[in-house]
């Protein structure tokens, strides 16, 4: 059977095979127990462990369980549903939490993430998705591939979402609203700066940007959760955990955008 993926090293077809995923050129990648596939072979990796740790992974799959990032989930499947959407992939995927709810009836959902920690969880658990461990700057799959592309929280590689869009495919970017969490900047941070929304890059078209938010009220173990999964977890001092440790409840600001870009048709 062919499939989307592509061999990382001769950037041939993959067919799926008893023994893996293998191409014409007998570059055999097997298939972990979980489900995934490692299309991120070690001389391409930066590290002995790129993308999100272990402890990240766990620190947002706790948080996520929580529901408050639900609003999110549903804005974004609502948008995808609502787009040609027969082929999607979600390009810095973590644990597989938006990549789920973007699996429709009939439609092939893939996702992709360069944390092994991650990508192995989102395997085990969401078993009608197509996870790969693979980097979103060069990925293992054919051009045009895909009718809608998400990345939520992820790098952005504007040139390779290209690459791999269908022509007139939809790209759903989601990044930091405003205020994104503004109650927890505002206990590390001295002079507290807004997120920008991002602009449309040249070789997109714009269909729409939105700003959704929420305000929702945390416990001590699920402020401390969100912290952990935060680019700014590393400013948290030992004080600043204490704090968070002894404030029974904390009001924070859940605020994200969601910019909408389309691949134009070929004239
Ligand atoms: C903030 S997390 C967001 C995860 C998921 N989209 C979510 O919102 O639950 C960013 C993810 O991007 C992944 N990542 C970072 N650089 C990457 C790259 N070059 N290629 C693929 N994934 C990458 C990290 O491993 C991490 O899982
Ligand atoms: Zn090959």
């Amino acid at each position: 059977m062919t499939t989307l993926y592509r061999c990382p090293l001769c950037s041939q077809p993959l067919k799926l095979r008893e023994q893996g995923f293998q191409c014409d050129n007998n570059h055999l990648f097997d298939k972990a127990k979980e489900g995934y596939i490692n299309l991120l072979p070690v001389q391409f990796k930066k590290s002995k462990e790129p993308g999100d740790n272990l402890d990240m992974v766990q620190a947002r799959r706790a948080f996520l369980a929580s529901g408050h990032y639900a609003f999110l989930q549903q804005s974004l499947s609502k948008i995808v549903s609502e787009t040609d959407h027969g082929t999607v992939l979600d390009m810095g995927c973590g644990e597989g939490f938006y990549t789920q709810s973007l699996k429709f009836r009939t439609n092939q959902v893939y996702g992709i993430d360069i944390s092994k920690a991650a990508v192995r969880y989102a395997a085990k658990r969401y078993k009608d998705c197509h996870f790969a461990v693979a980097s979103c700057k060069q990925s293992p799959f054919e051009q045009a591939s895909f009718d809608c592309i998400i990345s939520v929280f992820a790098p952005f590689f504007g040139d390779e979402v290209y690459r791999l869009l269908n022509d007139g495919g939809t790209t759903i970017i989601v990044s930091p609203g405003p205020e994104h969490l503004i109650e927890l900047k505002q206990m590390i941070y001295q002079d507290v700066k807004k997120h920008t929304l991002m602009t449309c890059p040249l070789q997109f078209k714009l269909l729409k940007q939105e700003v959704i938010s929420k305000k929702v009220t945390l416990n001590a173990a699920e402020a401390k959760s969100l912290v952990l999964m935060t680019p700014f977890a590393w400013k948290f001092r030992p004080e600043h955990l204490a704090m968070l440790d002894s404030a029974a409840t904390l009001p924070v600001t859940l605020e994200f955008a969601l910019t909408v870009l389309k691949k134009p048709r070929a004239a």
